[in-house]
């Protein structure tokens, strides 16, 4: 240590002294050149105008969605099958094939509406977002804590968020926007059934499930598929959610205690862990099932199809810095390997055109030449230039020269195609229809249902509360969604609001009933 702190000769430099980025050593950072000590200041002045020009640029636009956020770096450790069954069976993806190997990952949790520094209780669904970086490059599993999603169609998400975001005019949030659109959006009611019970605010990232949500394809070496959807399953740390008074309890004296919670448990080697488990069905139309198995707003029944235990993934390392690896991954649903494929899923094909198009402009164009989002393996390709791009992906032997393909003067050559490509077949028409099996309420019944007695009193009270600010052909809608899903449900919502509205009425007279409907709306939507 002595040694490296010692003075190198001529340039006052030592180990641990202070540069810029051009390396020149920085000898005062505590006053910019001036005219006398009290004078005008000049602008040829390096060291100052390097210094902060680059802290005037050291934000990125945050993400449209899900912008708030934190990550762990850890593993996957594949159990070689798929329940009993070997997984070769259903997908040659060579991560999975080897019993007992690792695969790097990075996993981001995030919430979805808030902006980048807002509360973490929100009630809001939670990303999880799995970066697997495999010996055939990247996979990315890009889901969210609940296993089902407000719509089924990829052309509504940009209207979705509008009405979740706050206001463009006020910049406030206002639980009438995003009933706006639910109550023209049956089939929300199934998500809009979890979201407002307690599973729309899990208590922390550890403690939740991860949902691939869409419905996935897997193919084997014969070119066969299957569809697939992944879940991830807490493992020692289990899952618990919040009621809204919980979260406010958290709220008014921590934004950030997700974030603290996941870094002070790695931090400690408290590793959190989840099993991957999978859902597979025939790919086929399955005429016998009273929902689509594209449709992301359903679950696929687990006594038809069970949660079969793929793999393990631990995550046991705190990120080194929080620009570079959380806010600058960049995950997407089109980013998979061999044995892995898309389905017909809507909201998926749409999902995949929308991640990498946002990210060339949130990151930049070299976006993948970044440490986390490179793939831990041999990449070489024919691109070039664009912002920022910094090195040349060049396999050995490669003429430096030859960035185009077919060459026969040193340039790369199409990798060979081991096994069947899947290839399914279409007929029909090309239209703009909706699916025909849209049972929007069944499941949100089911589920309403299923949920214990103390989950349905605080989603009535949380629906009330969130409803009561709406306008009545709102309600109204809202109501009858419930309804259709289950008589008690509706009824509850519908006395709640009744009730709610009358109390409301009772204090319109004070002069302060303004404020609290601010308040109350501020209140829902978690700011
Ligand atoms: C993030 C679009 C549906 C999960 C994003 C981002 C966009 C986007 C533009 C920001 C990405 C970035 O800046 O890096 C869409 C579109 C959807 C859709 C167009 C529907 C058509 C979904 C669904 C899920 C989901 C159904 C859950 C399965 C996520 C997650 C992130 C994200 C977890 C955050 C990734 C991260 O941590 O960086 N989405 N999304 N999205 N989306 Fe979606």
């Amino acid at each position: 240590m002595e040694e490296n702190k010692q003075e190198k000769k001529g340039t006052g430099e030592s180990s641990d002294s202070l540069t810029n980025r051009q390396g020149h050593p920085v000898t005062d950072n505590q006053n910019i050149r001036t005219v006398g000590n009290r004078g005008p200041s000049t602008l040829e002045n390096y060291d100052f105008i390097e210094k902060v020009s680059h802290f005037d640029r050291e934000r990125v636009p945050e993400r449209v969605v899900h912008a708030r956020g934190a990550g762990a770096h850890g593993f996957f450790e594949t159990y070689g099958k798929v329940g009993d069954e070997p997984i070769a069976k259903y997908t040659r993806a060579k991560l999975f094939q080897e019993a007992g190997k690792r695969t790097p990952l990075f996993v981001r949790f995030s919430t979805v509406a808030g902006a980048m520094e807002s509360p973490e209780t929100a009630r809001d669904p939670r990303g999880f977002a799995v970066k697997f970086y495999t010996e055939d490059g990247n996979w990315d599993l890009v889901g969210n804590n609940l296993k089902i999603f407000f719509i089924r169609d990829a052309m509504k998400f940009p209207d979705m968020i509008h009405a979740f975001k706050p206001d463009p005019v006020s910049n406030l949030s206002n639980p009438e926007r995003m009933f706006d659109f639910l109550s023209r959006t049956p089939e929300a009611t199934h998500m809009v059934t979890f979201l407002f019970s307690p599973w729309g605010i899990p208590a922390n990232y550890r403690q939740m499930q991860g949902s691939g949500v869409n419905t996935y394809k897997w193919v084997n070496k014969d070119g066969d598929a299957v569809l697939i959807k992944y879940h991830w399953e807490p493992l020692k740390q289990g899952i618990k959610n919040l009621t809204q008074k919980e979260a406010e309890q958290i709220q008014a004296k921590n934004v950030s205690h997700a974030t603290q919670d996941l870094y002070e448990a790695i931090k400690r080697g408290d590793y959190p862990e989840w099993e991957l488990c999978v859902q597979i069905m025939s790919d086929d139309y399955h005429p016998e099932l009273d929902f689509d198995p594209l449709d992301d707003t359903k679950l696929w029944p687990t006594d038809k199809f069970p949660f079969l235990k793929v793999g393990k993934m631990v995550l046991n390392k705190n990120p080194e810095n929080y620009f570079n690896e959380v806010e600058q991954v960049a995950f997407g649903t089109g980013v998979l390997v061999d044995g892995l494929d898309f389905s017909d899923d809507k909201m998926l094909q749409g999902r995949t055109f929308s991640y990498s198009d946002t990210q060339r402009y949130r990151v930049g164009t070299n976006y993948l030449q970044l440490p986390i989002n490179a793939p831990k393996k041999r990449v070489a390709t024919n691109q070039r230039g664009g912002q920022m791009s910094y090195q040349v992906d060049l396999a050995p032997g490669q003429s430096p020269h030859t960035n185009y393909e077919p060459s026969v003067i040193g340039g790369l050559k199409e990798a060979e195609q081991v096994g069947k490509v899947h290839e399914p077949h279409y007929n029909d028409k090309l239209v703009r229809e909706k699916i025909d099996r849209t049972n929007d309420f069944g499941q949100a019944g089911d589920t309403y249902r299923s949920l214990e007695d103390w989950e349905r009193d605080e989603l009535i009270s949380n629906l009330v509360d969130a409803l009561k600010v709406c306008r009545p052909e709102i309600q109204d809608k809202m109501i009858e969604y419930f309804t259709n899903a289950d008589e008690d449900y509706g009824r509850r919502v519908k006395e709640g609001v009744a009730n709610a509205m009358e109390m409301r009425n009772d204090t319109t007279h004070t002069s302060s009933a303004e404020a609290d409907e601010v308040a109350d709306k501020a209140k829902q939507m978690g700011h």
